[in-house]
């Protein structure tokens, strides 16, 4: 027995950063852009069980799935019998995402935009997000979709689907796209088999369309090396190998760290590069997550630990203002005096570089005049 809760019941939103409406001419469920896809596929549901209905002008249409699409029930008893709509077993997954099962299949989003209730197993895309209707706040508050996150999803880049990073780097980078620009991302991808990985690298590549994209791991990654995107092996942590790829590509306006994660690596990474980054360059750093695990030089009782990725970056945020400390011949660092704004997200800290020289409006020198 379906109830109808309280409110408008929510809009299903998929792991491709997509939301499942109804095509009203064919009728047919499928997924596609929030922007623009019409709010009209909710999940009405009594917590365990429920259905997808299609919304039209204030009534609930069932919508029936099968394995190779999904469609509005009709309701007129066609002849060959009239089929049931699609209750679905609600599954709480672990990651605040739920499964949908019926008939011991799960509902899937495929890449090619049909819902289908085709898979015997649940995995990214056969997961879902239970999301109230956008608001002018959405894409603060919740997984949405962008250019880069089709781009991700194209190259099988967990940027998006495992990590929510797409979204984030869309809303930092999206004015630079066309630009000439060289970014460099730590971390190929694919470990110690030279043809695995290379992922980002190629959804780089095609994002900046103007851009060298440089790639660095540790293991030969050379078989990637096209066109714009040139590969260069060495390990993160050797300072003279850094300095010696800035010198191959001149410049880099973006770099993004993917690469081994170990704590002591990431922070003397940036060190080195952060210098070496063009001014108003941007600086990423993903997998923050392993600053609490100690296999990877974290802990997770000194939170403010120096030693830490996170607690190193925390430290930072009081150089924003180092004009206004009251603390006379106090001499400001380069990173005092070159970072401008740090973004704290969910296992991603994103550093923009530029020149922090607004001035205290009261303190002079770092005294009161
Ligand atoms: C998570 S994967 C990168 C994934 C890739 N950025 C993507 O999004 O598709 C991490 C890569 O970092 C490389 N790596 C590990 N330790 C490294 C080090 N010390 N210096 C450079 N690369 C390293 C690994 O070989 C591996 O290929």
């Amino acid at each position: 027995m379906i109830r109808r809760s309280a409110g408008l019941p929510p809009r299903l939103l998929t792991a491709h950063g997509t939301t499942l409406f109804v095509a009203p001419k064919s009728g047919e469920l499928m997924h596609g852009q929030v922007g623009d896809s019409p709010a009209n596929a909710r999940l009405v549901s009594d917590g365990a069980h429920g259905q997808i209905m299609y919304e039209v002008a204030g009534s609930l249409r069932p919508i029936i799935c099968r394995t190779n699409r999904s469609e509005i029930l009709n309701m007129d008893g066609e002849e060959g019998g009239q089929e049931d709509a699609t209750v679905f077993a609600i599954m709480d997954l672990s990651n605040g995402r739920v499964a949908l099962k019926a008939e011991g299949l799960f509902l899937c989003a495929e890449p090619d935009g049909r819902v289908t209730l085709s898979r015997t197993a649940c995995a990214t895309w056969e997961s879902f997000l239970l999301a109230e209707p956008p608001s002018v706040f959405q894409p603060n508050v919740l997984r949405h979709s962008n250019d880069l996150v089709r781009l991700a999803v194209k190259h099988g880049v967990d940027k998006w689907g495992s990590h929510w990073y797409a979204q984030h780097y869309h809303n930092h980078f999206s004015p630079y796209r066309d630009q000439k620009l060289s970014l460099l991302e730590i971390g190929v991808g694919g470990y110690d088999n030279p043809n695995a990985g290379g992922g980002s690298l190629r959804m780089w590549e095609e994002y900046f369309p103007s851009a060298i994209i440089h790639g660095i791991d540790i293991f030969d990654k050379q078989p990637h090396e096209r066109g714009r995107v040139k590969i260069h092996q060495g390990s993160q942590f050797d300072e003279d190998f850094l300095r010696s790829v800035f010198k191959d590509a001149g410049s880099f306006d973006i770099i993004i760290d993917d690469g081994s994660h170990i704590n002591a690596h990431v922070i003397k990474s940036f060190e080195v590069l952060f210098p070496l980054l063009s001014n108003n360059g941007i600086y990423a750093v993903e997998d923050v997550q392993t600053s609490y695990w100690p296999e990877f030089g974290g802990n997770s009782d000194d939170l403010d630990s120096n030693g830490t990725i996170v607690g190193f970056f925390k430290s930072l945020v009081d150089s924003l203002n180092y004009e206004e400390f009251i603390k006379p011949n106090y001499q400001p660092t380069y990173f005092d005096k070159h970072i401008v704004s740090i973004h704290f997200y969910h296992n991603l800290i994103v550093i923009l570089k530029g020149s922090n020289d607004e001035g205290s409006n009261i303190l002079r020198n770092n005294e009161r005049v």
